[in-house]
């Protein structure tokens, strides 16, 4: 059996994700018209022998208890959300549930970071990680030399895949190759870590640090990180091997990100679900330009025109001869006729007035290279909007440019 964990972090992890992350905990923000989390999980759900998915986070249970009574009925594979009680880091957190993590007795441990955006081809993983035979397999990807330091980077074994050489965002260059945050571990990988952190704990001098008899896993795993912590002491050491994707990958760190991996996925379905875009038949149709998404509930004018990279979530009006290119237009956002949107982030219940611009240069990278209205924004009449951050509840009855609207 195969048992799935996705790391969700927790509310103090998102602040970068703001304003987004003020409405709604960033695993629950949509791309392409699906929860983050949602794409990971439905990958884990093509594994065969799934027997239960885990969340693991530090949000507040409740914050996730509607989206996971939906999907648990969906997904026919019992779906837990386990909370830590404060951030205990990606293999602290892991280390902690190992009871919970084990109980049916799984095989393999599928371990994903809720945050990255990839084609999560865990099937063929799994496969080369029952190949070789060691207790660990890490997503490994190519990138360029320029932003590799924005991640682990790895070096290994070009023959066997053998993992050699780990250092998480190291500050000297190491390796073009990196760690994309999907791993497969047998459970022997819990023993690992309790081995790692008592080695680390016999070194220090710290009387405190030391575990007690009673409170000895408790205190081991207080704060462990699965990268540097766990990777590092055991690369080079035949038990972990590295899988290669060429497929996309992306980090989903910030909200401009957060627009690209929505286009990503909208992309995926074009190849994997195409019934989930819009067709752009039919007489009342609004004019379609490639990769569509209108969630069922909303309603869109037969004369605007939509596209590419568009994706439409519930309750959301558009008037007539609105264009929408490359945005994410969210729960209840009314656009009044002829208003234009072109890369940015329309928050919920906003609207836009009548000839409105809301528009971004659209490079994701940069902090303003997207325009972001947050909850509840009214952009008046004619107003001309280009790449700002809005924080929720503003009126803008001027046009702006290149700010943040406090
Ligand atoms: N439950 C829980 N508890 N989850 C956590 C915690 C924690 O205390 N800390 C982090 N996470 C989750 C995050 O939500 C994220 O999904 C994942 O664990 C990794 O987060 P970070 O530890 O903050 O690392 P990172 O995202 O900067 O970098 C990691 O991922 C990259 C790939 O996206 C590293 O492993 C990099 O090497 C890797 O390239």
């Amino acid at each position: 059996k195969t048992v799935a964990v996705i790391m969700m972090g927790g509310p103090t992890k998102g602040t970068r994700f703001r304003p987004l992350s003020f409405n709604v905990a960033k695993p629950l923000f949509p791309l392409a018209g699906q929860p983050m989390v949602h794409h990971p999980i439905l990958a884990c759900k093509k594994i065969l022998d799934l027997a239960q998915v885990f969340l693991i986070g530090f949000y507040e249970e409740k914050e996730f208890s509607l989206y996971i009574s939906a999907l648990s009925n969906d997904l026919k594979v019992p779906v837990r959300y386990l909370r830590e009680d404060k951030p205990h880091g990606s293999a602290g957190g892991l280390y902690n549930f190992q009871d919970l993590l084990l109980e049916d007795d799984p095989t393999d441990i599928v371990v994903l970071n809720c945050d990255v955006c990839c084609s999560f081809p865990l099937t063929k993983m799994l496969e080369a990680h029952r190949n070789h035979g060691g207790i660990g397999t890490l997503l490994v990807k190519k990138v360029s030399k320029e932003v590799a330091s924005e991640y682990g980077e790895l070096v290994a074994d070009p023959k066997t895949g053998e993992l050699l050489h780990y250092a998480e965002k190291p500050e000297t260059f190491v390796s073009d190759f990196i760690n994309c945050g999907v791993y497969i571990f047998t459970p022997e990988i819990f023993k690992a870590i309790g081995d790692v952190t008592s080695t680390s704990l016999s070194h220090t001098t710290s009387f405190e640090l030391r575990p007690t008899p009673t409170n000895n896993r408790l205190m081991q795993a207080d704060f462990m990180r699965l990268d540097q912590d766990i990777l590092t002491p055991l690369a080079g050491k035949k038990k972990l091997y590295t899988f290669e994707t060429n497929d996309f990958w992306e980090q989903i760190k910030t909200p401009g990100m957060s627009l690209r991996c929505s286009s990503l996925y909208l992309a995926q379905y074009r190849a994997t679900q195409p019934e989930l875009l819009t067709s752009g038949e039919g007489q009342k149709s609004p004019t379609i330009i490639g990769d569509v998404f209108i969630h069922r509930s909303a309603k869109v004018h037969p004369t605007a025109k939509l596209g590419p990279n568009v994706s439409i979530s519930a309750n959301a009006r558009i008037g007539p001869g609105v264009r929408l290119v490359g945005c994410i237009i969210l729960d209840d956002v009314e656009i009044k006729e002829n208003a234009v949107v072109m890369n940015s982030i329309v928050g919920w219940k906003s609207s836009l007035g009548k000839w409105a611009r809301v528009q971004g240069g659209g490079d994701y990278n940069s902090k303003l290279g997207i325009t972001i209205l947050g909850e509840d924004v009214a952009v008046e009449d004619e107003v001309v909007v280009v790449n700002c951050i809005v924080l929720p509840h503003k009126t803008l009855n001027i046009s702006v440019h290149d700010e943040i609207i406090l």
